[in-house]
């Protein structure tokens, strides 16, 4: 191996996904991710729960993302970690691992904003032209991002109430579905129709969105409905679906539109959980088409959270001699200077 070779050891524990990767280069060579059924139970994640799974998970999930990738642990020239914003006794696991690892092997230590590198996912695989515009949607979190180069980012505009995928799980879990439902309601939206029935869509300022409106608005509509007849949801689910999801799609499109509009970006792309949506993912597709934009749609294993993600911020990071010191503490919330 080259002297030159930058191996970075990634780790990501922000919520309930444990995930270590090993990146050479700017190159994707192993990507890990267990993830913990223990919340499946609870309808959300339990966060004592998470970072006890985290705990047992950590040792084991590295072993084999090094293993994966044919990486001894004496090549790893830095170690990149998840500092925020995520569950704090999750981040936590993940920050004491990361320190400690990087102190055994006297390797630099790289604290990694989960955000940002939700957007750098799309750097793995492909090159996006700068700028570029970002919709980062994911459980936590629903962004428009203007990224101008790799660490230099601007939040556009974000909800000022729930997350995308935080209306998707809710209205799973109205509907009786397990945890995390988004998936789910993607599963039955592809052969409901999305006509059927109407929810109202926010009306925000700017780039904001809100997604509580929604929320409500399908529970009251569903508790009338079963008023009616007690099997609404049984005969209905995938209507259902196919309309809460059209909605929030089109709530998401909406602004991102407008973002690209007022900016004239052409390259456009989706990130973090909900990107893995088909409809959102042909939504992107077609807007692109329709109005002449690159589109950049993440592969499915690095839309929900995962370690590359981290890994290649790490790189970047690196490049620019960007470390932190072992006293880095993690942080639920962030500023986005991490
Ligand atoms: O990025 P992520 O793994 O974790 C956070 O950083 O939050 O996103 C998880 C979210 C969950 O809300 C999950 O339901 C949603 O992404 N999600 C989806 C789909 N796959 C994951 N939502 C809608 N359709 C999907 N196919
Ligand atoms: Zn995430």
């Amino acid at each position: 191996m080259s002297t030159n070779t930058i191996n970075i050891l990634a780790i990501e524990s922000s919520c309930d996904e444990t995930s270590a990767a090993v990146i050479r280069d700017g190159k994707v060579l192993s990507n890990r991710i267990a993830t913990q059924d223990v919340h499946e139970r609870y309808g959300g994640v339990v966060p004592e729960l998470a970072s006890r799974v985290h705990m047992q998970n950590i040792v084991p999930v590295v072993g084999i993302a090094l293993k994966d990738a044919g990486v001894d642990k004496k090549d790893i020239t830095a170690v990149a970690f998840t500092q925020a914003p995520g569950l704090i006794g999750s981040l936590l696991v993940g920050a004491c691992f990361a320190k400690a690892f990087a102190q055994a092997l006297d390797v630099p230590l790289i604290a990694v904003h989960h955000m940002q590198a939700h957007v750098l996912a799309h750097f793995i695989d492909t090159k996006p032209e700068f700028p570029f515009l970002c919709l980062t949607v994911s459980g936590g979190h629903t962004q428009i991002v203007l990224c101008k180069d790799y660490l230099d980012m601007e939040v556009l505009g974000e909800t000022i109430d729930d997350a995308a995928g935080e209306a998707f799980d809710k209205v799973a879990k109205m509907l009786g579905l397990p945890y995390p439902g988004g998936p789910l309601v993607d599963k039955y939206a592809q052969q409901g129709n999305p006509l059927v029935f109407k929810f109202p869509m926010s009306e925000m300022k700017d780039y904001e969105f809100s997604f509580s409106g929604i929320k409500t608005s399908v529970m009251y509509f569903l508790q009338a409905q079963k008023k009616l007849n007690p099997d609404f949801v049984e005969q209905n689910i995938k209507d259902i679906c196919a309309s809460v999801q059209y909605t929030i799609i089109n709530m998401l499109m909406a602004k991102l539109k407008k973002a690209a509009k007022a900016l004239n970006i052409k390259h456009v792309g989706i990130a973090g959980g909900v990107s893995a949506n088909s409809g959102l993912r042909k939504a992107l597709k077609e807007t692109g088409e329709q109005l002449g934009w690159d589109v950049y749609i993440p592969k499915f294993e690095y839309c929900t959270d995962n370690a590359a993600m981290i890994g290649i911020t790490g790189y970047h990071k690196y490049l620019k001699g960007s470390f932190t010191d072992l006293s880095a503490s993690p942080s639920a919330r962030a500023t986005w200077d991490v």
